[in-house]
């Protein structure tokens, strides 16, 4: 099966109009599981689901010295089909073109499916690789809720999975000798260079902040200015706090998700709770952002008479990718880009853990986490190409 037609048989999975929408354990997330599972034992590949969920489909394995690629299948609300399903689904091609070579791996070799990595449903991004790592405590991951207020575990358990076994999984991390991500590049730096392909330096160090302003509920016809404890205010003022903090810093910060309490047209809102993502270059750059945000949203809370609160509840330190797995993987490449990103994968994840590098595939407009994410199919098929290139010489040689 060429790239095409595997891309084809994955793409109507999860199709809200334009865009995708494929959260954790919901019933196209489940979909397109099955799908990587069909696909990984059409292929003959032994498909084992780790004790967080994660699926791993193993050419000979799993054992010591493993060389594993892959990447996630869910996805932010109405997101691109690229984010994600690109390093699986090439992972999957990369395997074909290999076999059609006659190249013998000589370790084992992996393609993997990581759960949650977006964090779109239950709020912390890279769920699954954490998990794996140990670098979230899984009592916290079972009591973990989505906006239903439906737990983690339930949802996992809803899903034919049981939570209970949930965390660190250093038998199988073990295994792992390294592992490299394809994924589309989000931002716009390879078209310039007339790059089709290119690689991961390191990705920003990132994280999320709820906060939750609380007035009081009001007649939005009635209630004088003066007497309003109006939530809304100290939002919109943490809003462009937040822009003007993040531009002075060289970060990005973005309120991208926020809900207003009890949410009437003609009423003034009782609470308002929304969500901060920043990044920045260094972590000092992400810390100095996040408290001028967090001061200014209390000042101007304190000013309204609402009251606000703020949790961190994602949190991912700086990442610089393995260098001798990177210059190796360019030379296999041939003088590729090396670019940092501000995008979080779960390969930022085993970086922690394991020599882990990162291949990007073009993205003419830069767009991503929304519908009009895009590369040409020439790119993608190079992209598989090139991860052949990777894995067999990290597997085969
Ligand atoms: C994942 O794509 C992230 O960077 O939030
Ligand atoms: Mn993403
Ligand atoms: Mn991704």
């Amino acid at each position: 099966m060429n790239f095409a037609e595997l891309w084809n048989s994955l793409i109507s999975i999860g199709r809200t109009g334009g865009g995708y929408t494929r959260h954790t354990w919901t019933p196209a997330d489940l979909e397109c599981r099955q799908w990587f599972i069909e696909q990984a034992r059409s292929r003959d590949l032994d498909v084992v689901v780790d004790r967080n969920g994660n699926i791993w489909a193993w050419w000979g394995g799993p054992g010591k010295g493993a060389i594993v690629t892959g990447s996630h299948l869910d996805s932010v609300p109405d997101g691109g089909a690229f984010d994600g399903p690109l390093g699986v689904v090439s992972g999957l091609a990369a395997v074909d073109l290999l076999r059609e070579r006659d190249a013998t791996p000589r370790v084992p070799l992996a393609v993997a499916v990581f759960v949650e990595e977006e964090g779109a449903r239950f709020g912390l991004a890279c769920l699954g690789s954490k998990l794996l790592t140990g670098v979230v405590d899984p009592g916290r991951a079972r009591g973990l809720t989505d906006d239903n207020g439906v737990t983690y575990a339930d949802a996992m358990r809803a899903a034919g999975l049981d939570p209970a076994g949930i965390g660190p999984d250093e038998k199988l991390l073990g295994h792992i000798g390294a592992f490299v991500e394809l994924h589309i590049e989000q931002g716009r730096a390879l078209e310039p260079l007339g790059a089709p392909i290119g690689l991961a330096e390191g990705i920003w160090p990132h994280g999320r902040w709820r906060f939750d302003f609380a007035g009081r509920a009001d007649h939005a016809g009635t209630a004088r200015f003066a007497d309003r404890r109006d939530p809304m205010l100290p939002y919109a003022a943490t809003v462009l706090a937040a822009r003007e903090a993040a531009g002075a810093h060289g970060a990005l910060a973005t309120f991208g998700k926020v809900i207003a309490e009890p949410g009437g047209v003609n009423g003034v809102p009782g609470a308002v709770h929304a969500w901060l993502d920043a990044r920045a270059p260094a972590e000092e750059r992400l810390a100095d952002t996040v408290t001028t945000v967090r001061s200014i949203a209390s000042r101007v809370s304190a000013e309204h008479g609402v009251t606000v609160g703020v949790r961190q509840e994602s949190a991912t330190p700086a990442v610089l990718f393995d260098q001798a797995l990177t210059d190796r993987v360019k030379g296999v490449l041939g003088g590729v880009p090396v670019l940092p990103t501000g995008a979080g994968h779960d390969a930022g994840v085993l970086a922690a853990r394991v020599p882990t590098a990162m291949v990007f595939v073009r993205n003419p407009t830069g767009v991503s986490h929304s519908p009009e994410e895009h590369a040409e199919m020439a790119d993608c098929e190079a992209g598989v190409r090139a991860l052949a290139a990777v894995l067999e010489e990290l597997a085969c040689k």
